[in-house]
């Protein structure tokens, strides 16, 4: 069976799905999940400026998409946020650093959106360590646009093939304000090398294959019930899920066609790579996990605004044994002696890509 890789972008590993589509419009249309992309529209709808802010805070990169993310309205003007800790990624996360990560992307979304309405945000983190609240929020009236917050709703972690198009200098210096940009020959060709073997490393390690796998939504059915994880849905893919070529089990078994041609859209994706950018930390605490959140949230709004993609590729920073060797030489690659690398993501310019499965903010309040 052939399949178009140019109109497919993940089979595992990672990600979304897929552009365009050899069955047409018509059956695209009705392979939409349209009730798990629903947060999108519902972003901005609500009166208290709080539930306004949150609204648009879900809608942050976090990884596999669990969106670990539980809040409470507290009083008139505060607002908690919990680590939800059903919502964890034992295997390859196993300190939660990522998951803290995602919850910083949150975070910064929130205070972004609540400028745009005219809120400041005064935050506290961690304010009852060890178990209590991830932070806490208080609003009040006064704050102002960043010019970032406009670029909230077409933001996208980018899981395609980028063009054969080098970032210019110019472009490379401005981001440098956000991250470390790497698009000289010789770093991007070594990441690239990284990047693929860490990939290979994750897919081939029985147990940290079984925590994406369980995370896969196959189809729209799925999607819209579960609108987290890995979300593999459009025409072709649905096309290939009802030939039997994609399935869950097939996901398990590196032997199997559907696995195979998994790995060879990854591989082609990751080796279209012009640029790569790195967020890097001098120690490795939970704050600063969560300001690597807060930077990573803005780079993406960054690039976003500057018409390039971005998308993380996270496997070679994991904290698992057999990923340790890559993960030094992430390290070495891309940091000083003692610092943490945060983030490492592909740069470049890819194609659209439809936004991904959100649960309602309904969904995610411990007081309503
Ligand atoms: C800390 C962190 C790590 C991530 N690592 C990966 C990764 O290794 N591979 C990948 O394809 N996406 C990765 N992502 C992107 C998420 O999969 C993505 O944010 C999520 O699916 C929601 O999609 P969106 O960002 O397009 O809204 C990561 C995101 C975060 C915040």
């Amino acid at each position: 069976m052939s399949l178009s890789r140019r109109k497919t972008l993940t089979l595992i590993g990672g990600g979304t799905v897929l552009a365009a589509s050899a069955a047409g419009a018509g059956f695209m249309a009705t392979r939409t999940p349209y009730v798990a992309q629903a947060p999108w529209g519902a972003a901005g709808t609500y009166e208290d400026p709080r539930l306004n802010a949150l609204s648009f805070a879900l809608l942050a990169p976090n990884p596999h998409n669990l969106q670990p993310w539980q809040v409470a309205l507290e009083g008139d003007d505060g607002v908690a946020l919990f680590h939800d800790q059903t919502r964890r990624l034992p295997e390859t996360d196993p300190f939660d650093r990522q998951i803290t990560i995602g919850l910083g992307c949150f975070l910064e979304q929130m205070v972004l959106a609540a400028g745009a309405a005219g809120y400041q945000v005064t935050l506290e983190l961690y304010p009852e360590e060890p178990d209590g609240p991830v932070a806490r929020a208080r609003f009040a009236q006064g704050g102002s646009a960043d010019p970032l917050s406009a670029h909230i709703l077409d933001r996208r972690s980018c899981k395609a093939p980028f063009a054969d198009q080098p970032l210019t200098p110019a472009q490379a210096n401005e981001l440098e304000l956000y991250a470390d940009i790497y698009t000289d020959g010789g770093t991007v060709g070594a990441l690239k090398t990284l990047t693929w073997e860490a990939w290979q490393v994750e897919a081939h390690t029985p147990r940290t294959l079984r925590e994406s796998v369980d995370l896969m939504r196959f189809g729209k059915a799925e999607i819209n019930a579960s609108p987290d994880g890995i979300d593999l849905g459009g025409p072709v893919l649905e096309a290939l899920m009802l030939a039997g070529v994609l399935t869950r089990e097939g996901q398990l078994e590196p032997d199997s066609e559907g696995f195979k041609q998994g790995v060879a859209i990854y591989n082609e994706m990751l080796a279209a790579t012009p640029a790569y950018a790195a967020i890097v930390t001098q120690t490795n605490t939970r704050a600063d996990q969560i300001e690597a959140g807060r930077r990573w949230l803005r780079l993406n709004l960054k690039t976003t605004a500057m018409g390039l993609a971005l998308h993380p590729v996270s496997q070679c920073l994991q904290e698992f044994p057999e990923m340790e060797r890559h993960k030094q030489s992430a390290h070495r690659l891309l940091a000083q002696r003692g610092q943490t690398v945060q983030m490492l993501g592909r740069l470049g310019y890819g194609p659209d890509v439809a936004p991904t499965p959100r649960w309602p903010l309904e969904a995610k309040r411990l007081d309503a």
